[in-house]
């Protein structure tokens, strides 16, 4: 461990309890922890969670970590404090912000992430990139979800923290978050010794599509059997689970989701109007180039087949141009 690691997570930890305090027991938490209750944040997953609440206080932080005699020095490499350029004093990076700790793999706290209550930019302030925070190694959640993981044989992928807790409590337990970032070789190889089968549930925005589209791929690179999980236009799965409930997560989006090949298929949908001559041609070349890229001849019979179907095409048509594809892109 580098120097100063011990005692940055230590800081952390007490942070972390000071912030989980001030939310649940006292007067200053309140307006936090209404507009927690308020998204459907229950006390037992704010608890599992140990989410927080950091006052509006320039210096409860600094105070509180000099009191316990940690070198404000190292607390600013930790990136829980600031200095000041002019007079070198030191401030709280963390102020009027809901606070959500990120654990290591093995549930040590080495990060904050603080989400604003009102329209506040950034929406979430995170850590910096510390000696003992690398985002692109990290997946949010993961100490608490390895069990579930490896005992269903199956990791379900999310952006955000807000995702996992609403997932969690809707029974989804092996949920993680990649907190926004686009997912590294680094956790996929983290994945990959825990799991084979992974489904991504981004949002289902038009970032959150095009974030699935990449990570699938990644993902299937790397030897998963991948689906995807989509919800309505412009939904993301904690809003899933508040407007329409648990159980039509569970069972209609987690217990639902699409094969990588269906997902790509209306992937490459969007955005066309298959009525349209150009925009269909488009759509079947870009099908044409997927299925090429499957090893398993059924499956690419499988799907010419559906795509011949649904166009009215001939099945000859298609392999002649099928083969066309596969010797352009011959080493
Ligand atoms: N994120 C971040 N910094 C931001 C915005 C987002 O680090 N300024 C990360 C957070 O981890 C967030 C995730 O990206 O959870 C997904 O972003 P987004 O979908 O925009 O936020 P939500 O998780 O949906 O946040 P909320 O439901 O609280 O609005
Ligand atoms: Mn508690
Ligand atoms: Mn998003
Ligand atoms: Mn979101
Ligand atoms: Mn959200």
């Amino acid at each position: 461990l580098p120097e100063g690691s011990k005692q940055m997570i230590e800081a952390h930890e007490l942070l972390r309890k000071f912030y989980h305090h001030l939310l649940v027991n006292t007067k200053e938490g309140q307006d936090a922890l209404e507009y927690l209750l308020n998204r459907g944040f229950t006390e037992e997953s704010i608890d599992r969670f140990q989410i927080g609440y950091a006052l509006p206080s320039w210096d409860f932080a600094v105070k509180l970590l000099e009191k316990r005699g940690f070198p404000p020095g190292v607390m600013a490499k930790a990136g829980l404090v600031i200095q000041r350029e002019n007079d070198g004093t030191y401030f709280d990076r963390f102020r009027n912000r809901i606070m959500f700790p990120i654990l290591d793999h093995q549930g040590n706290t080495i990060a904050f992430s603080g989400r604003a209550m009102g329209n506040e930019e950034p929406k979430y302030l995170n850590s910096p990139e510390t000696q003992i925070f690398n985002k692109s190694k990290i997946l949010y959640n993961f100490h608490l979800a390895r069990g579930s993981i490896r005992k269903q044989q199956q990791a379900v992928l999310f952006e955000g923290f807000a995702d996992v807790i609403s997932a969690n409590r809707a029974g989804v337990e092996n949920g993680v978050a990649t907190m926004g970032t686009s997912l590294t070789e680094e956790h996929i190889s983290l994945l990959k010794r825990n799991v084979q089968a992974v489904t991504i549930c981004y949002d289902s925005d038009k970032a959150g599509i095009e974030a699935a589209f990449r990570a699938s791929n990644m993902l299937s690179k790397a030897g998963f059997a991948v689906r995807v999980a989509t919800m309505p236009d412009g939904m993301d799965p904690d809003d899933f689970i508040k407007v329409h409930g648990e159980e039509k997560f569970r069972n209609d989006i987690i217990g639902s989701s699409s094969t990588l090949m269906a997902f790509k298929l209306l992937y490459y949908r969007r955005g066309k109007n298959l009525q349209n001559e150009g925009d269909r041609l488009q759509y079947i070349e870009e099908v044409l180039k997927e299925i090429s890229t499957l090893d398993k001849a059924v499956e690419k019979d499988l799907y010419l087949r559906q795509l011949a179907n649904e166009f009215s095409l001939s099945l000859d048509a298609l392999i002649q141009q099928l083969n066309q594809l596969e010797q352009a892109s011959a080493p």
